[in-house]
């Protein structure tokens, strides 16, 4: 017992000492034990979670007058439970350096976690005091909100790490799924770059109505009239004699170096966008891309925005991918169970997912043959919604299934062949618009199908063989629209 405790305090001192100088401290990750131990910390973490809780409750049982517990079990608890958390901590430490996480999140959970593993020591060093009937209670009590405070925190920043925020689902609108932030190479270079830079740094003596030196910089006109040297500030093309470049190359000590030597300076990377965008003609409403920016460029103009902001977008934006796949999970469980529920138990294989992802379906009645009728179809009513790609060969359906299939505008591929398919249900399937494969080998169509195939917009696949559509009929066909390729 007294082993194990010393061997608590120990352990916990480590991991505050871990803390400290995590960034020095190097781990030879090709030991692949190593690479196991860090996987366990997902199982290790919710030990210390569920003791601490166990203890709370425990306690408070006993305040109430609920409960009596003996105060030796308590202490036992928190003594396993202080050595779990460091247990959890070193595993966590060890996966950390794998990598892959975003650091100041990572950062946040390995300061709480160390803060909460000290926490748990002090909390079991305590309680043994009060078995003896010397400790302080009130002190065992802080110690005790502390390591549930840290626990919370700890939990918090490893939850956002790992599952994102879980209020998300309360906030999140589709349409958000869109790029947050425009692509650098989407910028229009004088509004959006080269104006931002000079507002920041010019303005609070050339703009918003201060003209030092006669020159504001308000607008791209002004940057064109000028200062005391009329004309000199901008000349497209020309980095040499334009003002506005040559002030921020004088040296510091010069009167004329821009901005004066107290101000804030133009970094280097914003004095080469600007050299940049004077010699390449300084033009006005032009995107970063249309500009022909080389690479060092691009890279200076997304280097304006400042490093933590474009590392909370990344992780925004992954969190945002995260959470539409869950939401996509979630809708394909619900999709099984209504399959489960609906879809007769000899159909149901008929039917396969296509990713985890999505709940996209992949149909197929071939291996029914002839035996598979509108009647078996109708049974996935509501379901076929979900349909991307469809093979119905060989099989007796007719107008009724067609019907309903030319409303599934999912459907990207749609095998008929070998059908009793009609002029008349061709028509009906030219409203689906997304569909870009059709199959209608071996059945009785003719060219007048073709009137309606040509309303297809999507159509890139089209298979008429065996049919009675003529090789001239065909023939004229392609020549009408080289975009479809037509097997026969
Ligand atoms: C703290 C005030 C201050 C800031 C900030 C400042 N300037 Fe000036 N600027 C002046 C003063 C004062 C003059 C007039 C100097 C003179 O007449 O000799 C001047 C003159 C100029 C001129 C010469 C105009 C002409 O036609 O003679 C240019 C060009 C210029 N500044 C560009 C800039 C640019 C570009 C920035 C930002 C990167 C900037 N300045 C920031 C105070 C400032």
């Amino acid at each position: 017992m007294k082993l194990l405790k010393y061997i608590s305090i120990i352990l916990a001192t480590a991991a505050a000492l871990f803390a400290v100088f995590s960034e020095s401290i190097e781990i030879d990750l090709s030991v692949a034990w190593l690479q196991v131990v860090g996987n366990f910390h997902p199982l290790l973490l919710h030990l210390p979670i569920g003791g601490l809780s166990f203890v709370i409750l425990i306690e408070v049982s006993k305040k109430l007058g609920w409960a009596k517990a003996d105060n030796c079990l308590l202490y036992l608890i928190l003594l396993f439970t202080s050595l779990f958390a460091s247990g959890s901590f070193f595993t966590g430490f060890v996966l950390a350096k794998q990598g892959g996480y975003p650091s100041e999140l990572l950062n946040n959970h390995l300061w709480c976690a160390a803060v909460y593993v000290c926490f748990l020591a002090l909390c079991a060093v305590l309680k043994q005091r009060t078995i003896g009937g010397e400790g302080r209670t009130w002190f065992y009590c802080l110690s005790i909100i502390g390591a549930c405070v840290s626990m919370g925190l700890t939990g918090h920043y490893g939850g956002l790490m790992s599952h994102g925020d879980p209020l998300a689902p309360l906030f999140f609108e589709e349409e958000e799924v869109v790029e947050i932030t425009r692509p650098t190479e989407e910028l229009l270079v004088f509004k959006e770059v080269v104006h931002p830079i000079l507002k920041a740094k010019c303005y609070s003596c050339h703009g918003n109505g201060k003209t030092k030196g006669e020159l504001s910089l308000n607008s791209y006109e002004e940057l064109l009239k000028g200062g005391k040297e009329a004309g000199k500030t901008l000349i497209p093309g020309d980095e040499k004699s334009s003002l506005l470049i040559s002030s921020l190359m004088h040296p510091m000590e010069d009167d004329k170096h821009m901005p004066p030597a107290k101000q804030t300076q133009l970094s280097a990377g914003e004095i080469s966008i600007l050299r940049w965008w004077v010699s390449a003609g300084a033009q006005r409403d032009i995107t970063v891309a249309d500009a022909q920016a080389p690479s060092e460029i691009v890279i200076a103009v997304t280097e304006l925005v400042p490093e933590e902001v474009r590392q909370r977008r990344e992780i925004e934006r992954l969190q945002k991918i995260a959470h539409k796949k869950k939401k996509a999970k979630i809708q394909r469980i619900a999709l099984n169970k209504e399959i489960k529920k609906k879809v007769p138990g000899n159909l149901q294989p008929m039917l396969r997912f296509v990713s985890p992802y999505n709940a996209d379906i992949h149909f197929s009645s071939v291996s029914q043959q002839g035996q598979f009728s509108d009647a078996d179809f109708a049974s996935f009513k509501g379901i076929d919604k979900h349909f991307t790609a469809v093979d119905l060969s060989s099989s007796s359906i007719t107008s009724a299934t067609i019907k309903a299939l030319s409303a599934c505008q999912s459907i990207h591929s749609l095998r008929l062949a070998n059908t009793k398919i009609s002029v008349a249900d061709v028509a009906q399937l030219s409203k689906l618009e997304s569909l870009s494969s059709l199959s209608l080998h071996s059945t009785e169509i003719n060219s007048t199908a073709l009137e309606y195939l040509s309303k297809m917009k999507s159509l890139r696949q089209l298979y008429l063989w065996s049919t009675k559509v003529t090789p001239a009929e065909i023939a004229v066909f392609k020549k009408n629209h080289p975009e479809i390729q037509v097997i026969y």
